[in-house]
């Protein structure tokens, strides 16, 4: 039989030895899939399709870590960026489409009053964080949830390795729908809080008003609150989850799914606040690149257009749906949950007393991947999913789920196993 992933292993161990994780994100890499048994590297992608290296074509659940919305080559995004590359894509003075998608911005965020662009969430997430200090005038900072890889937030994780401590001692993170986590913080640390930086919502809903709290206690304790919307931005009804949920923070960061797939993020907020961005330093050679701009202006044109966002969040209600119930009719109900919001949702397993949530999540993906779909435990909707696309997930749905419940229950799952399973970054969420 052919090998189905050679090609794919064969550059893997050319690649580690230039490459250190022989990829440039985590969530892209080899860790992240079961070893042997998955693609590594793709080439091509078209509407909600991609190829890997040896050829396979798969529909995509995870869709460039979210950062594609509307899916591979489209044609109107694609068109954009064609059009501005014939005029040239980075110049020595800023571009009038920056104005351009600035305005847009304004027009659809509820805090957006100013603007400045990045390329990666890391960038706005920091610069958000760097302005919030210079406006208060206090270096500490209280996070909820992933927000990139710079010093001041990874500091705060398992991942700190390189942090300096004198970092580490300024980052203090609280947890999601537990207002006294954040009260303790402000307790402990009175008059030194510069920014609550979080994400609206991840995978767990708000509950008992507590974005409100977080806003009013964040405020009363003079410090800012900034809304890490990398995520929820352009995937939430209206746009935003401050739009969505009616909680206005001070500043809010954007990035992912803006510009379908072209590197681009944004800091927004109040003026009074942004304006200092004029003191801070926050710049960077690509700032203005043109390329990400046309294409950020083409996919907010298209996502209202075309009702994007109540699109994907029609098809992923249904797919989230008929899991969840597929999953009840196997039994397994109790050990494995779709969680989120319709647009991005994430599976979350449990432990049994045999397995790990990751072995039951490595057993579902060998078996998914060999249907032709990619998936690493996420729904990551976009608009060129169709409903056939659905279907065939939801078929393979139908045909492993009682597998799995039956080699938990006779205790063989490990043996059906075809590789040594996903490995976990460390716990953020
Ligand atoms: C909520 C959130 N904030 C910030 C980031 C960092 O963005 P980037 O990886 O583009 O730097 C991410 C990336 O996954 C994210 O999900």
């Amino acid at each position: 039989m052919k090998e189905k992933f050679k090609k794919s292993n064969q550059l893997f161990k050319k690649v580690s030895e230039m490459i250190p994780l022989a990829s440039q994100t985590f969530s892209k890499s080899y860790l992240q899939y079961i070893k042997g048994q998955a693609p590594l590297f793709i080439t091509h992608g078209q509407g909600s399709k991609v190829w890997d290296v040896d050829g396979n074509q798969y529909i995509d659940f995870i869709n460039g870590l979210l950062s594609v919305i509307l899916g591979y080559q489209y044609q109107a995004v694609d068109l954009a960026i064609k059009k501005q590359l014939k005029k040239g894509i980075n110049f020595s003075l800023p571009s009038p489409l920056e104005y351009e998608l600035a305005r847009l911005l304004i027009k659809l965020i509820p805090c957006a009053e100013m603007v400045r662009f990045g390329k990666n969430g890391s960038d706005v997430t920091t610069g958000a964080v760097r302005l919030a200090r210079a406006v208060t005038e206090r270096e500490h900072v209280c996070v909820c949830g992933y927000h990139g890889w710079h010093d001041w937030y990874i500091g705060s994780t398992a991942r700190k390795l390189g942090v300096p401590k004198s970092t580490r001692a300024m980052t203090h993170s609280f947890t999601y729908n537990d207002i006294n986590s954040l009260k303790n913080i402000f307790k402990r640390y009175k008059n030194k809080i510069a920014a609550v930086i979080m994400e609206p919502m991840s995978y767990v809903e708000p509950k008992d008003n507590f974005l409100q709290k977080v806003k009013s206690l964040t405020n009363q304790n003079g410090a800012l609150l900034i809304f890490d919307e990398i995520i929820t931005g352009f995937r939430y009804p209206l746009g935003s989850a401050q739009k969505y949920f009616k909680v206005i923070p001070d500043l809010a960061t954007f990035g992912k799914s803006m510009a379908n797939g072209m590197p681009i993020a944004a800091l927004v907020g109040r003026k009074k606040y942004m304006k200092k961005v004029n003191d801070i330093f926050y710049s960077f050679t690509f700032g203005g690149e043109t390329l990400s701009l046309a294409a950020a202006i083409a996919t907010i044109q298209e996502l209202k257009k075309q009702k994007v966002i109540q699109n994907i969040w029609k098809k992923g209600r249904y797919l989230q749906n008929k899991t969840n119930q597929l999953l009840k009719q196997n039994g397994l109900g109790d050990l494995i949950k779709v969680q989120g919001k319709p647009c991005w949702q994430v599976f979350i397993i449990s432990d049994t007393k045999k397995y790990s949530g990751l072995e039951i999540k490595t057993y579902l993906q060998q078996e998914i991947l060999q249907s032709g779909i990619l998936w690493y435990g996420q729904h990551n909707i976009s608009f060129s999913h169709t409903i056939s696309d659905i279907n065939k997930l939801l078929l393979v749905y139908k045909k492993i789920f009682p597998e799995l419940r039956r080699l938990i229950d006779q205790d063989k799952l490990k043996e059906h196993l075809k590789g040594q399973p996903i490995s976990n970054i460390f716990k953020i969420r």
